[in-house]
């Protein structure tokens, strides 16, 4: 069981920010019980990649919302927060690149039960935590 499924996602002072960052969560414990499945022989491998491709296209829409935000509030961590986030979506692009080209459901299952996961938790309290709390004094009910 990985920390999100113990633990959830930390919060922060924006609920766009965990709302989104709840369905990352629930979209990555839908990958690993698909894995797991995969292991047990209860699923086949063609699921994986219309899953990754969800959340690769959740993570696309959620770092463009976070963007704008930075944007509207001119925070001063834009460009390095924007960085990060470039940074994950070419490191899930490849992941899916490897996955198509490989089937490879041990270095899947560590990226998905491990580092992507810490990614998750680490990113949210440290750079969204910011962004958060920068926003969220100017806004009604964290919104
Ligand atoms: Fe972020």
């Amino acid at each position: 069981m990985s920390y999100l499924e113990k633990h959830g996602v930390p919060k922060v002072a924006l609920n766009f920010i965990n709302e989104d960052h709840e369905e990352a969560a629930r979209l990555t414990s839908e990958i690993n019980l698909t894995i797991t499945q995969i292991y047990t022989g209860e699923s086949n491998k063609g699921l994986i990649s219309p899953l990754l491709d969800r959340l690769l296209h959740h993570k696309r829409s959620h770092f463009d919302k976070e963007e704008a935000s930075m944007l509207e509030a001119q925070f001063p961590g834009f460009p390095q927060h924007k960085q990060e986030h470039n940074r994950l979506i070419h490191e899930l692009n490849s992941l899916i690149n490897h996955w198509s080209l490989y089937q490879d459901i041990h270095s899947l299952k560590t990226y998905m039960n491990e580092i992507f996961p810490l990614w998750l938790k680490t990113h949210t309290v440290t750079m969204d935590h910011a962004v958060a709390a920068f926003i969220s004094p100017n806004k009604r009910n964290g919104y």
